[in-house]
């Protein structure tokens, strides 16, 4: 197996594909008139810089040297400042909330939106959470799980100390995720955090199909040299779709990176006139109520 190995932490295909969107977070940082501010990302890369200087793998060699497709660096950038306003749109209510950042990779959210009060749980993978942990400490109000998604008992002890409100995030997560496990993560959390609200990244099914996949396929392993198991498993048709799998799930909105009003989006910001492309990869925010 061609697996990476960072501080001596063996990473999966899936898992290394956080190291991408830390270097989005940090080269944007670093860029003029930045998207996001991100001074941890920035020292995380650096860091990084030099485990990966040692490896021959492309993707590795490109981070280092800083050659990421800049508009990649940009929708990734807008993606987590639209996340970022989202969870700062739910403490404003329930500034004592409870965000859980499932698939939270090397993002260091809470940082970037500590009000002081809320309580934030970061999940991913083990290899993933051994890396971070390098990085960033626990506190009374921030904590690391390792552990899959998919495996519930991380609920339970999140249960028994907080009370909630609760939002979940899952920024570029369940599309490596299968269709069923998407599906009964959605009816566990319905069931056991009801009322909760949950802002999760889809991509549209079309491309799970046929030509399209192969395209996705090429983009993630040609251009950006990424293993074999990163592969998207999980799309929806439409943003409502989800409100089918079981009453009291509402659709309360949705975003798509060409809303954004960014500069640096440049011309694709007409893209967000056109239903199709609007809908290619887009975010979807629901409540979860009970049925
Ligand atoms: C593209 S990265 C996104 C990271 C972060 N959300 C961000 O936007 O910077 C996808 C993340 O999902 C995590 N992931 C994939 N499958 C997972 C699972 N079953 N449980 C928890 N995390 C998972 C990966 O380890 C990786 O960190």
């Amino acid at each position: 197996m061609n697996q990476t190995e960072l501080f001596e932490i063996r990473m999966s295909d899936v898992s290394e594909t956080s190291l991408l969107t830390l270097y989005c977070h940090a080269l944007e940082s670093q860029s003029s008139d930045p998207i996001i501010s991100d001074p941890k990302a920035v020292e995380i890369m650096r860091a990084m810089n030099q485990e990966l200087s040692k490896s021959k793998k492309r993707l590795h060699r490109k981070m280092v040297k800083g050659k990421i497709d800049k508009r990649m660096v940009v929708h990734i950038a807008i993606r987590a400042k639209r996340y970022d306003e989202y969870v700062t749109e739910f403490l404003k209510s329930s500034p004592e909330g409870v965000v859980v950042n499932i698939g939270c990779g090397l993002d260091s959210r809470f940082s970037r939106i500590d009000n002081g009060r809320v309580r934030f749980y970061d999940l991913d993978l083990p290899d993933v959470i051994g890396i971070k942990r390098r990085f960033l400490e626990e506190t009374d109000r921030y904590h690391l799980i390792p552990s899959s998604v998919l495996d519930y008992d991380w609920m339970e002890p999140l249960l028994r100390r907080c009370g909630g409100p609760f939002l979940f995030v899952a920024e570029g997560v369940f599309m490596y995720l299968h269709r069923e496990d998407v599906k009964s993560l959605v009816l566990e959390l319905q069931s056991r955090f009801p009322g909760s609200e949950l802002v999760c990244e889809v991509v549209n099914d079309l491309w799970l199909k046929g030509a399209l996949k192969g395209i996705v396929n090429f983009k993630m392993r040609k251009e950006l040299h990424l293993g074999k198991d990163a592969t998207f498993h999980f799309g929806i048709k439409g943003s409502r779709e989800m409100e089918k799998w079981n009453p009291g799930i509402t659709f309360l909105d949705d975003w798509s990176y060409f809303d954004s009003k960014e500069e640096k989006l440049g011309w694709l910001r007409l893209m967000g006139r056109v239903g199709l492309f609007r809908k290619t990869q887009w975010t979807v925010h629901y409540r979860l109520n009970q049925p």
